[in-house]
């Protein structure tokens, strides 16, 4: 095979969370990409909706981070974290924490939002053990939320067809909160719906079954994003805080979506006010440069942790051999002096009413069920085919990257998410190349 043919060989690669032989029929690549657009190789531009999948929030191949990675990788490639360090991993760290939630100020690194989830769920169980409370075991998870694809993380979550193949696997002793998505109280609801802060009683409900002595902790998307943009109900977040706090069970945020601007603060706690215990972070943590995922833990779960070890022992057994990587580091280090630089996470808040008419000017349009906005994300539901479900918003996608423009799509759901750095032409771009496709599709 000479090097045309591997460049064509489109067999080797089985791909992820992709339907593959339909897309080695007619493959939609990208191999540039910079600011706002990517590239296709036959060099037609495309504008990003969807900030990659929701990570490059900074916008593509910016200059400092790029520099940053090209001179990280040549000064030192990789340094251990077992037992060793390197500076840039602490001052990654420290910059996480001066703008993690008030208290949330311990940060453990992952590679991914999977690795995250998992991370935070053991973290949960070690907290309680440590304080003499080991039979605290259960999680309780919530129904159409998404926490990766680990085991741990995939028991917690509530995506039916990530776990058809795995149900007899899965993690004992979780439980699942309702979804909140109420379509038929909440639809077109501008910002956090009015209807379903009732959905976070439940939980008292497993509690009064399982006694909350056998209950570690509740982890759930502040808002659902994979899943289809739904946003959680006015007082929903309060509730199960206030619950979990009764009850003395953690309350885990899944922010690896909702962090670092997407709503319009730094993390869910900056747009609604309430605070979780333990934090999980990935995605745009360094722009998705290279990969890396964090947990952010409150102080004194952390100190519960470490001080229930003697002086001199590992207090975690846990840990991955590429967390903290330098080149990782590097990348988060200048990513997030970039978004203070340029303040994009309040860019991102002032631009959400623009967005969210933009969003909401598709009312009336085919097929559309449904809109739900908040910060600079949106939620376009259409109902579906009947008697193929997700096809529409297949559709909708093939034909809106044949016009120019990437978007996501779950379900028959369209998921509109640029990078903080879009311009106004842009978001309106988006939102009318989706109205055109809408009207040619069945
Ligand atoms: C809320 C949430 N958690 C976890 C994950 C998994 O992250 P990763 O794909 O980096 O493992 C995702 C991915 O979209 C996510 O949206």
């Amino acid at each position: 095979m000479d090097m045309t043919d591997l460049q064509q060989d489109l067999a080797s690669f089985w791909m992820p969370f992709t339907a593959n032989r339909q897309f080695k029929q007619a493959p939609r690549l990208l191999s540039e990409a910079k600011g706002m657009y990517y590239k296709t190789p036959d060099g037609r531009e495309v504008l990003d909706g969807c900030a990659g999948l929701w990570c490059v929030a900074a916008g593509h191949c910016r200059d400092e981070i790029v520099r940053a990675v090209q001179e990280q990788v040549a000064r030192m490639d990789f340094a251990p974290s077992f037992q060793m360090g390197h500076p840039l991993a602490f001052e990654t760290a420290s910059r996480l924490a001066a703008i993690t939630p008030p208290g949330l100020n311990r940060i453990f690194f992952t590679n991914s939002g999977s690795e995250s989830a998992d991370t935070a769920l053991k973290i949960a169980l070690a907290y309680h053990r440590a304080r003499g409370d080991g039979g605290r075991t259960r999680f309780i998870g919530r129904e159409r939320s998404y926490h990766g694809v680990n085991f741990g993380g995939m028991s917690v979550g509530g995506i039916p067809g990530n776990r058809k193949l795995f149900g007899n696997s899965m993690l004992p002793g979780v439980d699942h909160l309702p979804a909140t998505h109420d379509i038929k109280r909440n639809a077109f609801s501008k910002g956090q719906p009015l209807f379903g802060a009732e959905f976070a009683d439940e939980l008292e409900r497993i509690v009064a079954l399982h006694d909350a002595s056998n209950i570690a902790a509740v982890i759930i998307e502040p808002m659902a994003g994979s899943t289809g943009v739904l946003l959680p109900p006015k007082g929903y977040l309060e509730r199960l805080r206030s619950i979990c706090d009764k009850h003395g069970i953690l309350l885990i945020f899944d922010e690896v979506i909702t962090g670092f601007g997407r709503l319009g603060g730094a993390f869910a706690y900056d747009a609604f006010g309430v605070k979780p215990d333990i934090m999980t972070m990935a995605k745009a943590i360094n722009n998705a440069t290279i990969p890396m995922g964090a947990v952010a833990i409150r102080q004194e779960v952390h100190d519960a942790i470490i001080e229930a070890t003697p002086e001199g022992g590992m207090e975690f057994m846990h840990g991955y051999t590429y967390s903290a990587h330098p080149v990782a580091c590097a990348a988060a280090n200048a990513t997030l002096a970039l978004y203070e630089r340029e303040q994009l996470f309040k860019r991102a808040g002032e631009l959400a009413p623009y967005f969210e008419q933009a969003a909401h000017a598709l009312k009336g349009t085919r097929h559309v069920i449904d809109i739900r906005n908040y910060g600079l994300v949106a939620g376009v539901e259409m109902e579906p085919r009947p008697g193929a479900p997700g096809k529409r918003a297949y559709e909708a996608l093939t034909k809106c990257f044949a016009r120019g423009v990437l978007v996501r799509t779950t379900g028959d759901i369209i998921a509109v998410s640029p990078p903080l750095v879009v311009e106004k032409a842009q978001i309106d771009r988006i939102f009318s190349t989706i109205a055109e496709v809408l009207a040619t599709i069945d």
